[in-house]
């Protein structure tokens, strides 16, 4: 029976659990926060949904109890804050590297073969984080944002194009940052045609930018950062790695000359199965997307050197 844990109890933690309980993907799932009772409220709510929705997934509240987190096969981790209404999600780093930092080492105290996935922000400089204080094979510690960022696209390019957004494809690469994200237009299709020959250059170039400020339009009209896509891309990572799906998921992944870049964690394709990111996928960039992931990994890197400035590497 699998064993997942998610921590933070806030709105992306929850609707994690929510669809990983409604979808079965773990026998039981652990829901973990600080202020005493939310995790065990949230996850009283939704067992009471348990006959409407008819599943039978196990599900745990706990308040800072890491005991009962013990042998999950996947720790999703969101901890920290969100972003408030015209905030950057690098400007949560100084608050945020602290939180994950004891997260990290109070989880692998109880699972120590578990599998890490970072959602907390700013993202790719947290995923690294959790990497380097964990000292887990960058196979085991990977983070979400690229899941996420692509649905985002495929969704406004469906809306565009009047389809639905199972039958687009398109992928985000690149930093989970508004302006470090690269929405890959050229490869994006409709059933297969690029979407080039249903959209204008000029709609496409609004998509992109759209996409890119997916997070941060949702803050505005939200008064906090998203919760239901971050939610459901991290649940769908999870899924893949418990059913061993070895499904092509652009996820925050830890580069070893992959792209040209070394020792930094940003989004790529990757084969996600049972041992987490199991393969990276090096697709042609044309030269416009290299220069892009170029300038991509470079914003990253100057956030990343900040856990130096802080202390907390
Ligand atoms: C977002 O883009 C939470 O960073 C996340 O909505």
């Amino acid at each position: 029976m699998s064993k997942v844990t998610v921590v933070g109890a806030g709105n992306v933690g929850a609707t994690c659990v929510n669809a990983l309980a409604i979808r079965e993907i773990a026998g039981e799932v652990v829901l973990l926060d600080i202020k005493e009772g939310l995790a065990e409220g949230k996850v009283l709510d939704m067992y009471q949904t348990a006959t409407l929705m008819e599943f039978d997934t196990n599900l745990v509240g706990v308040t800072n109890d890491y005991e009962k987190t013990a042998n999950s096969d996947v720790v999703v981790i969101t901890s920290g804050m969100p972003r408030k209404p015209g905030m950057t999600r690098e400007e949560l780093i100084g608050v945020n590297a602290g939180i994950v930092k004891g997260v990290v080492s109070n989880i692998l105290k109880y699972s120590p073969n578990a599998i890490l996935l970072i959602i907390s922000n700013p993202m790719d400089t947290m995923t690294y984080l959790a990497h380097k204080v964990s000292g887990l094979p960058a196979n085991r510690v990977f983070g979400m944002g690229g899941a996420l960022d692509s649905s985002r696209f495929r969704g406004y390019l469906a809306k565009a194009l009047n389809a639905t957004p199972n039958d687009v494809e398109g992928m985000v690469i690149g930093g989970h940052g508004d302006t470090t994200m690269i929405p890959l237009i050229d490869k994006a299709s409709y059933k297969g045609v690029p979407v080039s020959q249903f959209l204008s250059q000029e709609k496409l170039n609004e998509i992109s930018a759209a996409t890119m400020v997916g997070g941060a339009t949702l803050t505005k009209m939200l008064g906090t950062s998203a919760w239901y896509a971050p939610g459901a891309a991290a649940a769908r990572i999870v899924e893949s790695i418990i059913n061993d799906e070895k499904k092509m998921i652009p996820s925050c992944v830890c580069l070893n000359g992959e792209y040209g870049q070394k020792d930094i964690y940003i989004g790529a394709p990757a084969i996600i199965g049972r041992n987490g990111v199991e393969r990276i996928v090096e697709i042609e960039l044309n030269e416009a997307e290299k220069a892009a992931f170029e300038k991509s990994a470079e914003a990253v890197r100057k956030t990343n050197n900040v856990l130096h400035e802080i202390g907390a590497l």
